[in-house]
């Protein structure tokens, strides 16, 4: 018989993503001929959603679309991909939608308009409150009102389930809610947000820590990972060396896949590393969601020596 796993749920954005490829990011004021354009699934939570079950762990998304063109074409993605979208409700009004710039070697710029994804309430949470003290990780990004993001955390405290709190795009965090997180995962562009300047990984991991996190994640995209565990051990990740065109969800991947390894019983060193293979796979090829990289992919690059 099977054994049941107790799924992942991920509270979180959900966004088709309007992508102008472009051979540099233009300054202010500045047009350029841009040298393609796709429109294709994204938004952090349900990248991050998709490359769980594209390693083969069940997942489920709360979240909204809109009761838009792209609301139906986002849940159909979803449900294709194996996610499992009863949580996601479709509210009136647009869904969320992402203008990336892509320039050359993966370099990207991105503004996210909010759409569905700004309804989706303290009280829809609440709603989903069963799901989440179901779930054996609990993964949030900040693309969804800070109020439901708080609530979130709230729910999963109190029930013991654990959080991976992707704080991107970088906003405010209250003082009482870092001790309620379990792995904060910035890059190093967030982690300066927080600190007020950028600082060396060992820096940034000891002073983040401070605040009442239980774990630190660095997110250093082709430097690696940092990972500290409070009143633990801390140590740098070795990035696997690939020729990036998108880097556009490969934060997103490492989540997803951090997550699983970590529920696998991986230490957060060796699961670290095996959350930079599947981004490493994730920036080898265009689009967010459709970029995610299968269990055996990951497996077979993590198997690499280093
Ligand atoms: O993390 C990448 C995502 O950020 C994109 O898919 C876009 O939708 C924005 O939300």
């Amino acid at each position: 018989m099977p054994i049941e796993r107790k799924p992942i749920v991920v509270v979180g954005s959900i966004n088709m993503d309007l992508v102008a490829r472009t051979p540099r990011i233009p300054l202010s004021g500045q047009s350029l001929i841009g040298t393609g354009f796709d429109t294709t699934p994204g938004g952090k939570g349900a990248n991050q959603a998709v490359a769980v079950a594209r390693l083969g762990y069940p997942v489920h998304m709360v979240g909204a679309v809109g009761e838009d063109v792209f609301g139906k074409a986002l849940l159909d993605n979803l449900a294709a991909a194996g996610v499992e979208t009863a949580a996601v409700a479709r509210v009136s009004g647009p869904s969320g939608v992402a203008s990336i710039m892509l320039a050359e070697k993966g370099a990207n710029a991105i503004v996210a308009v909010p759409g569905a994804n700004g309804k989706v309430e303290p009280e829809s949470i609440d709603r989903q409150a069963a799901l989440l003290r179901a779930a054996a990780f609990v993964l949030c990004q900040l693309e969804l009102p800070m109020e439901t993001v708080n609530r979130t955390l709230a729910v999963c405290a109190e029930a013991g389930v654990p959080v991976i709190l992707d704080p991107a795009p970088a906003a405010s965090i209250a003082p009482e809610v870092w001790r309620e997180v379990a792995w904060f995962t910035p890059n190093d562009t967030e982690a300066a947000f927080y600190l007020g300047d950028a600082m060396p990984p060992e820096a940034a991991a000891r002073e983040l820590l401070a605040r009442g996190l239980k774990g630190v994640a660095l997110k250093r995209g082709s430097e690696g990972a940092y990972v500290a565990v409070s009143g633990g051990e801390a140590a740098s990740v070795e990035p696997f060396r690939v020729q990036a065109v998108d880097t556009v969800g490969a934060g997103d991947c490492f989540n997803a896949a951090f997550a699983v390894a970590l529920i696998e019983g991986r230490d957060p060193w060796t699961a670290a590393r095996f959350a930079s293979a599947a981004a490493a796979i994730s920036v080898t090829r265009h689009g967010a969601q459709a970029s995610m990289p299968s269990r055996a992919e990951v497996d077979a690059l993590f198997a690499q020596p280093g």
